[in-house]
């Protein structure tokens, strides 16, 4: 993707050779500053009753007399905010679709003085309208060529804000769109070998080191609770790390830490059938952090960053780990199998435990975990987990500002209790009551020696329905906190 911007004097947009305008009203009123020919078609539009000025409503224009791109789209954001443009860029480039539209210009009306917000706004909606999957669909339509965007500014200051909004506004579309892909794949076509050879990838499109531990290794480790969950399953677990160093080595990293399920079928605890194909998602969690480390690495962040993703299946079989069964993790402690289908949290606390050798400034583990996250947060927020408010204030406060946002939940000790078991230092389940805390409060038995944050992206990572697929969320959230943290 090419995203630029372009300071425009008096009649510049309607002068702009692209392939399409898109104009985005920020505003509840005919805003000042569009071109003559594109005001009158505007004010005789609403006149008639063919635009109205509420947020989400759109008009399409084609070949209007005065203008150089003969497609004209206008979409009506309502409000000046990031999140209104952005839902209005997403309603107008739906208008887009025809195959030849590579380069659209982008006007944004009705803004006092537009910030880097704005454009990155754009950016985001440009980048989700531009992904199609196709991998495993040969009769999809051709992929949408829309690569290029020039957004216009008014002067050399706001231009230089949006210049800057939309260069990480494309480093984070690109990182959203290497999410979406992955966790889009079905999981005969993204195991955790697969996982292990899309990180090698991106580490040699971006010169990043790559470590790749197979069960051997994982074995040495001592991480019984993630080879468990793995034990069942014919395809070979992997544990991921990939480095991405752009500070001073004595810079204490970030470190992500992704669930990498590649398909969840619950194992001896079976899932029911119906729905059952969405568990390929399960490794939306690693796909976040191979898509922020894309997005990080594109920027050139100066900043450490480490991503770990233990990838496995969940499979029931003859060797499959059983209701009752007890695993010794990495960090010496003993875990009931109580149900087999909570295997995030058994693979996700020994990666935790092995991320202590890295004495980060930060630890953030992203999962799809629970059901019951869905339930409390639906589709709208990620669920945020921290004992530590500062961490907690500055993940609320990037996912607010990618437009990728989560909600903080309790981790009170008075949940723990519900871990406890007779059996073992502790089950893998407390009971169906607040059951995305007690998925947090397990993950944090493994977290005493480090800074941690947890995210359940359980109703985040993925949509259900017509519109089934990958969101590519939180990537927006984790880059925008990993830029927080550089110098
Ligand atoms: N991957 C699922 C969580 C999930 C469920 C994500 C539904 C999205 C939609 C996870 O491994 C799981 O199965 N969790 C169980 C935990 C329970 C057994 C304590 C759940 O949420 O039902
Ligand atoms: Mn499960
Ligand atoms: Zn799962």
């Amino acid at each position: 993707m090419d995203f630029r911007t372009q300071v425009a004097a008096a009649g510049a947009t309607s002068q702009l050779a692209v392939d399409a305008l898109l104009l985005l009203i920020a505003a509840d009123t005919v805003p000042a500053g569009l071109d003559d020919a594109i005001a009158a078609a505007v004010s005789d539009a609403v006149r008639d009753g063919d635009l109205v000025l509420k947020a989400g409503k759109t008009l399409y224009l084609h070949r209007l007399p005065g203008l150089k791109s003969s497609r004209l789209a206008v979409a009506v954001a309502g409000k000046d905010t990031p999140k209104a443009v952005k839902a209005a860029a997403a309603a107008g480039l739906a208008l887009l679709k025809a195959q030849g539209i590579k380069h659209v210009g982008v006007q944004i009306a009705g803004v006092e003085a537009l910030q880097a917000g704005h454009a990155e706004a754009v950016a985001a909606a440009v980048g989700d309208a531009a992904y199609l999957y196709r991998t495993t669909k040969p009769s999809a339509p051709a992929a949408p060529a829309l690569s290029r965007i020039t957004v216009l500014a008014r002067d050399k200051a706001e231009a230089e804000r949006l210049a800057g909004g939309l260069s990480c506004g494309a480093a984070i579309a690109k990182g959203v769109t290497l999410a979406r892909e992955l966790a889009n794949r079905p999981g005969n076509h993204c195991t955790p070998s697969d996982l292990a050879a899309e990180a090698r990838r991106l580490g040699k499109q971006y010169k990043l080191k790559v470590d790749v531990l197979d069960r051997k290794a994982i074995e040495a480790l001592g991480m019984g609770s993630f080879l468990a969950v793995a034990q069942g399953s014919d395809q070979p677990p992997r544990f991921i790390v990939v480095h991405y160093n752009g500070a001073a080595k004595k810079q204490a990293p970030v470190v992500l830490v992704g669930k990498g399920i590649t398909f969840d079928t619950g194992g001896i605890s079976l899932k029911p059938g119906e729905g059952m194909d969405e568990m390929k998602f399960d490794m939306g969690g690693a796909a976040s952090v191979l898509g922020t480390l894309c997005a990080v690495a594109e920027l050139g962040a100066k900043v450490n960053l480490i991503g770990v993703i233990a990838a496995s299946e969940n499979m029931p079989g003859g060797k499959a780990v059983k209701p009752g069964d007890v695993v010794t993790s990495m960090s010496g402690q003993t875990i009931e199998i109580l149900n087999t289908d909570a295997e995030g949290r058994l693979v996700l606390c020994d990666a935790l435990t092995y991320t202590e050798r890295f004495k980060p400034a930060v630890v953030v583990d992203i999962a799809t975990l629970t059901g019951a996250c869905v339930i409390a947060l639906g589709a709208v927020r990620s669920g945020l987990f921290s004992p530590d408010d500062g961490l907690a204030g500055e993940l609320l406060a990037a996912g607010d500002a990618a437009l990728d946002p989560c909600w903080r939940m309790p981790v009170d000790e008075e949940y723990d209790e519900a871990l406890k078991s007779n059996f073992a230092d502790m089950g893998n389940i407390g009971g169906r009551p607040g059951g995305s805390i007690t998925a947090a409060m397990f993950l944090k038995r493994f977290t005493g020696k480090l800074r941690w944050a947890h995210l359940d992206i359980a109703g985040t990572a993925w949509k259900s329905g017509a519109a089934k697929g990958a969101t590519g969320r939180p990537v927006g959230l984790l880059t925008h906190y990993v830029l927080s943290q550089g110098q």
